[in-house]
């Protein structure tokens, strides 16, 4: 899988947890910034992470600031992205399953490293259901797209 990870300073720490797991576990992933630990602007980031996602370059995306609000409002402006803010793993696993979910946001002052890996483990391992998951997601793309015709 294709995968996108990304932060502003608020989650560089974290995301360099993150990215050593995976470097363990063997998941292919592209680090996007930011690199080095100074004040940045969380926009930049999401923009950058979920765009990447929207074209199809990569799968899923991953991105990480202070709150995870920031960057899930931010990464929900892009055509094509359903951005879930979880700090808990039943939100992570059922917004994979019922969402469709293709960015994960997280707030690193909110929660703690250990629950925070948890969380992305979970997600990365739930697949959508489909069926009448798929109807709903249909119908927030059509939302998106000005094709929405109320019932
Ligand atoms: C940065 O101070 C903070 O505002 C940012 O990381 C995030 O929490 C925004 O939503």
């Amino acid at each position: 899988m294709r995968l996108a990870i990304g932060s502003d300073h608020a989650g560089y720490d974290l995301k360099a947890e993150v990215i050593e797991l995976f470097d363990e576990l063997g998941v292919e992933y592209k680090d996007m910034g930011t690199y080095v630990n100074e004040s940045v602007d969380y926009p930049d980031f999401a923009h950058r992470v979920a765009h990447a996602v929207s074209t199809g370059e990569y799968e899923k995306g991953i991105l990480i600031c202070g709150t995870g609000i920031g960057m899930s409002i931010a990464a929900n402006k892009i055509k094509g992205i359903r951005a879930a803010l979880c700090h808990d793993v039943f939100s992570a696993r059922v917004t994979r399953q019922h969402n469709n979910s293709n960015v994960l946001t997280i707030g690193a002052r909110v929660i703690g490293s250990d629950l925070a890996i948890e969380i992305i483990k979970t997600w990365l391992g739930a697949d959508f259901e489909g069926g009448r998951h798929a109807r709903r997601v249909n119908k927030i793309t059509a939302i998106e797209e000005g094709e929405y015709a109320s019932e």
